[in-house]
């Protein structure tokens, strides 16, 4: 529990980051799964490059934006998602088949819903973000 509330208050920061128009925000503390989930939203262009800071206080992650994101969030609890029903996931959560991205935590790691169904493989349900 205690990582999915430093992760909501990760994307809760992000968004409203995002809102006013900011470049860069500052996410603490430090976590492996904010990390992952941060990494997956990098390599589809969300967000810019970050930056994680050892400050001897928890850590802390500094993160461009790029102002493509519309909204990212988590979805608590974790649902299972088999391999079959990440369509209908997507189809509730995102706006548009066209963009956005549905994150998983599988027995393979973190990772988007395109990559999960090419490697068929369900999980859990972390969030979302288009
Ligand atoms: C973030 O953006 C600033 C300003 O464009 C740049 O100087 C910095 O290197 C970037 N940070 C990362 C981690 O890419």
């Amino acid at each position: 529990m205690v990582l999915m509330n430093s992760l909501a208050a990760a994307l809760k920061s992000i968004n409203n980051a995002e809102k006013r128009g900011k470049r860069q925000v500052l996410l603490r503390p430090n976590s492996k799964v904010v990390v992952r989930f941060l990494t997956v939203m990098m390599k589809h262009g969300y967000i810019g490059e970050f930056e994680i800071v050892d400050d001897h206080r928890g850590g802390k992650i500094v993160v461009n934006l790029t102002g493509r994101l519309n909204k990212c969030g988590v979805i608590s609890p974790r649902f299972d998602v088999g391999i079959r029903e990440i369509e209908k996931w997507t189809n509730n959560l995102l706006p548009s088949r066209q963009f956005g991205f549905i994150v998983v935590t599988t027995s393979g790691g973190i990772m988007d819903h395109e990559e999960a169904r090419r490697k068929h493989l369900g999980g859990k349900i972390l969030g979302f973000f288009f």
